[in-house]
């Protein structure tokens, strides 16, 4: 796991587009995993800013969707996706996918998206944020770290922090369809980012505690590539919080 702490949103947004656009640039990301709530909206910022026409060559797959919102409700994920990705970085519209909370059989649904991801070839680099409870997606505490997209229920605290969103906590929807942990984990390469003290004990347990279901994000301990991205207030946590630093200002030629 690389803990990189960075200055503001608009840096950590950056270091993210450079990731990806390097990534683009080599041929190894055609597959983007992408992730709705406030958070991640700084990389879509900054991949409209300096958009190559290589970005609309991209497909993706978002994490999650509310059940029984309709599409085309201002908050639903498909239209969130839509608006901040789909059209800021001039994404095919017929290649972006998001889990379907509006059909018939859910179950199939989310075995069809599983499917849909597989014959994509895999998401190379999955951007995430992270909920105040550790949640990635919409795993809420005690999701299997081996579980696959299916169907939630959100936890209350998750209902009260998307309020804002809607005219009142009511209008939250009780439950989503979400990537699983254990899909998630398939992505070859993750870049979770997070900014303010409202994040900082998710981090901490995220990177510094135990793998635990408790902590979903602890779950990313066991990816082979996952990069943090943090702020100093969503830093502010960590134990080893120097080290983190002296990483970054010794790291080799090769690695940077
Ligand atoms: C929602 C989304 C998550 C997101 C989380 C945090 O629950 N399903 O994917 O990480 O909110 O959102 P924010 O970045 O706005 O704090």
């Amino acid at each position: 796991m690389q803990v990189i702490i960075l200055k503001s949103a608009e840096e950590i947004g950056d270091y993210a587009a450079d990731i990806i656009l390097r990534d683009v640039a080599r041929g190894s990301l055609n597959v983007l995993g992408v992730a709705t709530g406030s958070s991640p909206l700084p990389v879509y910022a900054a991949l409209e800013r300096r958009w190559v026409p290589a970005l609309s060559g991209l497909s993706a797959f978002a994490l999650d969707e509310y059940v029984g919102l309709p599409y085309e409700h201002p908050e639903s994920y498909h239209a969130v996706i839509h608006r901040e990705v789909t059209e800021r970085l001039r994404l095919d519209p017929a290649n972006v996918h998001v889990p379907d909370g509006n059909a018939a059989d859910l179950e199939q649904a989310a075995l069809d998206y599983e499917k849909q991801i597989t014959a994509a070839g895999g998401v190379d680099l999955q951007i995430l944020g992270i909920g105040g409870s550790g949640h990635i997606g919409f795993n809420e505490p005690t999701s299997s770290l081996a579980s696959r997209t299916r169907i939630k229920t959100l936890t209350p605290a998750t209902r009260e922090d998307n309020a804002r969103f809607f005219p009142s906590i009511d209008d939250v929807p009780m439950h989503c369809m979400t990537q699983g942990l254990g899909t998630i984990l398939d992505a070859r390469k993750v870049v979770l980012v997070a900014q303010g003290t409202q994040k900082a004990n998710a981090i901490a347990r995220s990177v510094e505690g135990p793998v635990s279901s408790m902590c979903p994000g602890s779950a990313l301990q066991l990816h082979p590539d996952a990069i943090l991205l943090l702020d100093e207030e969503a830093a502010s946590e960590l134990t080893l919080r120097e080290y983190y630093d002296f990483v970054a200002a010794n790291r080799p030629d090769w690695q940077r």
